[in-house]
């Protein structure tokens, strides 16, 4: 093993100045939940397919759509970033949010990654489904990994234009228009109208293939660099609004550049994680990675439209622990970083991670952060000499690799 190299899913890649991917992190690279059989994301993800399949195919009943499920995690920045039009500058890039190997080369943060390169490739109807990677908050719904189900559909003008009589005058494409809250400059009115109209269709039909027909559901306008206009769709389920996915009229300068420019396209990307949890009752994220069978055992059917509804095999006592230390005071701070560190050490043994207090000295105008550690193991209890020992390194560790100064 060489320090400036790094070996990820039988790759090496050269480390430099960027490379902030944990050891936590690496261990998950490769376990492919969404395609493990009878995983609860698993059947998500096939239901999700299914229903797609069964919505769009050719004239003799075959699906028109291709589904991608094993590609590598692993991309270039300019996949995740570059080729969706994401800026330079754009906060999502920023080291305390992304997992990156090296300067060139990031796990992917969304499965939209790929869709210029399949774009190029020729493909003009496709599922992407995989794992997504983002330094975040620790809680119950928060997890540096989890899972994404991206679609691409484009269009010509002859499929976008079929259902309609005398559509001779019918464009995809107007010369010198404006963009507007409705439409990009170079597209027709009538041609997004149109596109609009079957993503939304499409996506009200998954929701209540997912939820039931009962389903209340609400578009809310969302801004994405990579498609306009564009569209969050929320739920309601258990009493509250919850936000499913995002989608929107692909930005034409993606389809231009991927050889595409003759075609209008739409996209949607959704979380599987926060679909199962709502459809399985599933309390905590952890619970995905376990590999305790009174957790798995639960979702062994053949069918995955069987509903379910998760029975907690029993709660181990919670332990809270806190820390305070001083922020450094030449050198940038990140709670994210903090937290990705508290992973790397604690594991799945902390449930979460809460940031207590800030507090500015008001003579030094030093800044100090108070967090609460919530230890809590899913399947066993955790003694205080195994808790204190974990707080004792994270400490220690914030110390040597973030600068903090611990305060007693
Ligand atoms: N990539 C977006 C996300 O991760 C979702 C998205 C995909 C939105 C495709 C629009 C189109 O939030």
């Amino acid at each position: 093993i060489k320090n400036n190299e790094i070996t990820l899913l039988d790759h090496t890649f050269p480390r430099d100045n960027w490379t902030n991917i944990s050891e936590n992190i690496i261990y998950k690279l490769g376990r492919n939940l969404h395609i493990s059989p009878y995983h609860p994301l698993s059947h998500i993800r096939q239901r999700i397919v299914n229903y797609i399949y069964m919505q769009f195919h050719n004239r003799i009943g075959n699906p028109i759509f291709s589904v991608f499920d094993n590609i590598s995690p692993i991309v270039t920045v300019a996949q995740n970033f570059d080729s969706l039009l994401v800026p330079e500058n754009h906060p999502s890039r920023k080291k305390s949010d992304c997992y990156y190997i090296n300067q060139n080369t990031i796990l992917r943060a969304h499965t939209t990654a790929h869709q210029s390169e399949l774009i190029s490739m020729g493909l003009n109807n496709f599922l992407v489904v995989g794992d997504v990677y983002r330094k975040d908050e620790i809680d119950s719904t928060h997890y540096p990994v989890f899972h994404q189900a991206d679609a691409v559909r484009l269009c010509t003008a002859e499929e976008v234009f079929q259902n309609v009589d005398n559509s001779n005058e019918l464009k995809l494409f107007e010369h010198r228009g404006m963009e507007t809250d409705e439409k990009q400059g170079c597209h027709a009115l009538e041609s997004v109208k149109i596109m609009e109209h079957e993503l939304k269709n499409t996506l009200i039909g998954l929701a209540q293939t997912l939820f039931g027909s009962e389903i209340q559901y609400k578009w809310v306008q969302q801004y994405f660099p990579f498609t306009h206009p564009s569209w969050e769709l929320e739920v309601y389920y258990n009493d509250q609004w919850i936000e499913i996915l995002g989608c929107g009229i692909m930005r034409q300068e993606i389809l231009q550049k991927s050889g595409a420019g003759e075609r209008i396209g739409w996209a949607f990307g959704l979380g599987l994680e926060r679909l199962a949890m709502c459809l399985y009752d599933i309390p905590n994220i952890r619970l995905f990675w376990s590999n305790d069978t009174g957790f798995l055992n639960q979702f062994k059917v053949e069918d995955p439209n069987t509903a379910i509804k998760y029975k907690p095999i029993s709660v181990y006592p919670q332990c809270k622990n806190d820390i305070s230390f001083w922020l450094p005071e030449n050198k940038s701070y990140s709670s994210n970083d903090f937290y990705d560190l508290v992973r790397d050490i604690g594991g799945d043994r902390v449930e979460q991670v809460l940031l207590k207090d800030e507090y500015t000295h008001p003579e030094t105008k030093k800044i100090s952060h108070c967090y609460t550690i919530v230890y809590r193991h899913m399947e066993r209890t955790l003694s205080k000499r195994e808790v204190n020992n974990i707080h004792n390194q994270i400490a220690k560790r914030a110390n040597e690799k973030l600068h903090v100064t611990l305060r007693g």
